[in-house]
């Protein structure tokens, strides 16, 4: 063997090495950071799962249509009703915030783990954009594809609770028969067969009630610099922590859950930082617990684990990091065995 190649393979085993401890750190790291148990049942009994004879009671929605918080004169610039021929109700809804300009999020998302599955509905959540060419492109994706539920609002950072709500009421006016209800963002992987497993089977194919699971975030403290993304002044919030809230980017509800919370936002002083604002606010004002989801939640770390060493190595999880390109979900997505 030449000198070289030696050399070569020589380097070759180092970097292995190296990469096998790298590996084991972030695993070690994670396993202290999320180790919890998979039971969420176990961890917080404060709702209840149904069984076939104690579903939810259906009545008209106690809302008014035309009106989304402070806005009078609201309505559905695009309403489709992908559950209407779903009388005997579905297992799952799932909404997805997303920016009118994300069409490569919402075709990937369409493509990967928002394809259609049987009894499980899709729909992104968006408002008006001020750019007619955007506008023009949303009627025609929305022509063909049937999934877009827009506001008349104008789609803005600060509006984002317009939005979270405006899912609200789409789902209590137009798909309350759906057992659970997960928001998420287009930026998100959402692991769906483990997710309809968990509902189906960890939690009950019947629906549940009182349910809001996530990621919880407690003690929060407000952001007042005003170099923060996130700075939120006294007047907007007075308190210096937030109440117990869950991270916005995956939240499931259940059924009961959301005419609760929209009833009660819809009279809540307008706050735009819509997590805190619904599950955090307005979820205490109504009394619902929020469950975390804990080790269910995939971190960047492990996902770094499912796509550089596989599935068996990154254990269950439900929803992958938030804040992810485009290619990074099909990624995900390529590495999640059905
Ligand atoms: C609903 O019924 C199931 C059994 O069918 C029972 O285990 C569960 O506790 C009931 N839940 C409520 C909220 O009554
Ligand atoms: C309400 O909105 C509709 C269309 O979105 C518009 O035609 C109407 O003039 C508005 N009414 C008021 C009172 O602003
Ligand atoms: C519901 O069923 C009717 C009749 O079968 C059909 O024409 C319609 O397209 C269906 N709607 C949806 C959203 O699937
Ligand atoms: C809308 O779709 C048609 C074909 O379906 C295409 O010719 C047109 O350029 C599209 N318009 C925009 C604004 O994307
Ligand atoms: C939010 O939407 C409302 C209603 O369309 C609009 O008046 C307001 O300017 C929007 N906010 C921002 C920050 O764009």
């Amino acid at each position: 063997m030449l000198e070289s190649q030696r050399g070569e393979k020589c380097d070759m085993m180092v970097l292995h090495k190296l990469a096998v401890v790298i590996v084991s750190l972030m695993l070690i790291y994670d396993f202290y950071n999320t180790s919890t148990p998979l039971e969420i049942r176990v961890q917080n009994p404060k709702f209840a799962l149904l069984g076939p004879y104690n579903g939810t009671e259906f009545s008209a929605p106690d809302d008014v249509y035309e009106q989304l918080i402070d806005l009078k004169n609201f309505s559905f610039k695009v309403n489709p009703q992908p559950c209407q021929n779903y009388s005997a109700g579905l297992l799952l809804v799932v909404i997805i915030s997303s920016n009118p300009s994300n069409y490569d999020n919402r075709m990937v998302i369409r493509n990967t783990w928002g394809r259609s599955l049987d009894s499980t509905k899709v729909v992104f959540l968006i408002g008006e954009s001020e750019n007619p060419t955007i506008s023009h492109r949303i009627q025609n994706e929305s022509a063909l594809f049937g999934d877009i539920v827009q506001g008349s609002f104008t789609d803005a950072y600060r509006n984002m609770t317009y939005k979270h709500v405006m899912g609200l009421k789409w789902v209590t006016h137009h798909c309350p028969m759906a057992k659970y209800i997960l928001k998420t963002d287009d930026d998100v992987v959402v692991n769906s067969y483990a997710l309809r497993q968990f509902l189906a089977r960890e939690l009950s194919p019947w629906g549940a009630k009182g349910l809001i699971t996530c990621q919880v975030l407690e003690h929060a403290q407000v952001q007042r610099s005003h170099r923060s993304k996130w700075r939120v002044s006294p007047a907007e919030y007075g308190p210096h922590y937030y109440p117990t809230y869950c991270a916005g980017w995956a939240i499931i509800y259940s059924q009961d859950v959301v005419p609760r919370l929209l009833k009660t936002a819809q009279f809540t002083p307008y706050f735009w930082i819509d997590d805190v604002h619904v599950t955090g606010v307005v979820a205490q004002e109504i009394g619902v617990a929020r469950t975390p989801l804990a080790s269910l939640i995939l971190s960047r770390n492990r996902a770094k684990v499912l796509t550089s060493m596989g599935a068996d190595y990154a254990g269950q999880f439900l929803f992958g990091p938030p804040d992810i390109s485009v290619n990074k979900i099909s990624q995900i997505w390529k590495a999640i065995p059905e």
